[in-house]
């Protein structure tokens, strides 16, 4: 009876042991891993921390991410009627490459948005209709587009398009340039309607794509199927697997040392993430940060009014949409005016506090928008991390031939 009560006693111990052990194991098991910090006392930490702590540094990108509760980059949403088929796809695809859209057949979609130049064309403003070439070869007498080329890279994740948020679903979007003066400048729907349902190709792939049991008589191709497709194609020009995509999926060794630096200046210091927030680097919405002309300090504000034009009031002036940062290495210049040339030059700028911090008459900046305070040091590690952004796949590629004929992408 009594090794009966011993043996209890001694296992009843053994039991809070264990159990005060294990606790304790956890809690330093987590403590190691800042797993609970919050933002702010990880960028207090990171002060203290040696620049070659690598293991460190490991950790405070980690407690970072957990801290802003980042997630991983998910497929993006299909809209119910157009749930991008192969076939849409597919004929999207060769339309967005064929000059056949524009009134005079020498540009494309692709003459301003081409692999080359991550999507985009790698010039400070687009050239328009007229132009010669793609890309930032593109020159000639073309007309001076109003903005900045953005990328199409990851617009199926933008919930408003355009600089100044003017349209909502790439559906909506797709026409625009295609009638756009200065862009594609075709003459009428009738005339775009007409030169598609001249050529076979095109007959055969819109029947197959939207039709049913339809013959090929061009039935199917309307203004609203165009866009459709060339909006699915769109949605598949995705780019989820940089460095930074891998990391945060637990691969620890995807991202050099001054990258994880550069991390913690992103969400800490920097705030950067306030808008510019993962897993797209962009909130959805629009903002107003002071955009000067050009990257000199002293340079005015530029007159853009951006949404303020969109919604007819002052409230709106000079506030832009939010651009995801994915492959933005490859996508100088930047900014709705293309005014910054590096992305150094834009570290700068949002170190200086923005428009406003340059004594620019910004009206209503936003305040996440504020005098920084960085090193040197710092300001080079967010640079490096805004490469771990970079995409890490093949280029998309460009098609052989379309099927007008014409030489693809233009002349
Ligand atoms: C002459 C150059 C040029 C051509 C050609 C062109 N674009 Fe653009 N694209 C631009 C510019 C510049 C903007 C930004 C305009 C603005 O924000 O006001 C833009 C914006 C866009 C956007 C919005 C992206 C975003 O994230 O806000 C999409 C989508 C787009 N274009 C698709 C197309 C498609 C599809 C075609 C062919 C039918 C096309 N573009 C032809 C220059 C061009
Ligand atoms: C208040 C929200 C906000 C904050 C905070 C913010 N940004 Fe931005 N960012 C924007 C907006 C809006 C634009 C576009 C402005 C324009 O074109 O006039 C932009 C543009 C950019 C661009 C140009 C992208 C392109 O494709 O042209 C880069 C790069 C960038 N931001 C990086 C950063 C970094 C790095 C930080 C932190 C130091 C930061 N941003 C903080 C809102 C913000």
């Amino acid at each position: 009876m009594r090794n009966r009560i011993n043996l209890i006693k001694l296992i009843s111990i053994l039991f809070v042991v264990i159990i005060t052990a294990g606790g304790l194991w956890t809690y330093r098991h987590f403590r190691a891993a800042n797993a609970s910090l919050t933002t702010e006392q990880i960028t207090a930490l990171a002060k203290k921390t040696p620049l070659d702590g690598q293991q460190s540094w490991l950790r405070l990108a980690r407690a970072v991410l957990a801290a802003e509760s980042v997630q991983a980059i998910a497929a993006p949403v299909e809209p119910l009627n157009n749930r991008g088929e192969a076939t849409r796809v597919e004929l999207g695809y060769l339309l967005f490459y064929d000059p056949i859209l524009s009134g005079d057949k020498t540009t494309s979609c692709a003459s301003c948005h081409h692999p080359d130049y991550g999507m985009a064309d790698g010039l400070k403003k687009g050239v328009g209709i007229a132009g010669r070439g793609y890309g930032a070869q593109r020159a000639g007498t073309g007309r001076e587009l109003q903005r900045n080329t953005p990328s199409l890279f990851n617009v199926a994740y933008n919930p408003i398009l355009f600089w100044d948020g003017r349209a909502g679903t790439l559906e909506e979007q797709a026409l625009e340039p295609i009638f756009n003066q200065d862009e594609l400048n075709q003459s009428s729907a009738a005339e775009l309607i007409k030169r598609l349902r001249s050529i076979p190709k095109y007959r055969e792939m819109f029947a197959k794509a939207f039709g049913f049991n339809s013959p090929q008589d061009g039935r199917e191709i309307t203004l609203q199927n165009i866009a459709r497709a060339i909006a699915a194609f769109e949605r598949k020009l995705n780019i989820t697997e940089t460095a930074y995509d891998h990391f945060v999926k637990g691969q620890d060794e995807r991202l050099t040392t001054e990258q994880l630096r550069g991390m913690v200046v992103f969400f800490g210091q920097g705030q950067c993430a306030a808008c510019h927030t993962p897993p797209h680097f962009h909130d959805g919405v629009l903002s107003s940060i002071g955009v000067p002309v050009s990257p000199e300090k002293g340079a005015p504000l530029d007159a853009d009014p951006g949404f303020g034009a969109v919604i007819r009031r002052q409230d709106g002036f000079g506030m832009f949409k939010t651009p995801g940062l994915r492959n933005v290495a490859g996508t100088a210049p930047y900014m709705h005016n293309g005014a910054f040339k590096t992305l150094e030059e834009v570290v700068e700028f949002y170190n200086d506090g923005g428009g406003l911090g340059r004594g620019l008459d910004v009206y209503s900046q936003d305040v996440q928008v504020a005098k920084l305070d960085l090193t040197e040091q710092q300001k080079k590690d967010l640079v490096s991390f805004l490469k771990s952004l970079n995409d890490t796949a093949p280029l998309p590629i460009v098609p052989a031939s379309v099927p007008s004929g014409l030489p693809v992408v233009g002349k």
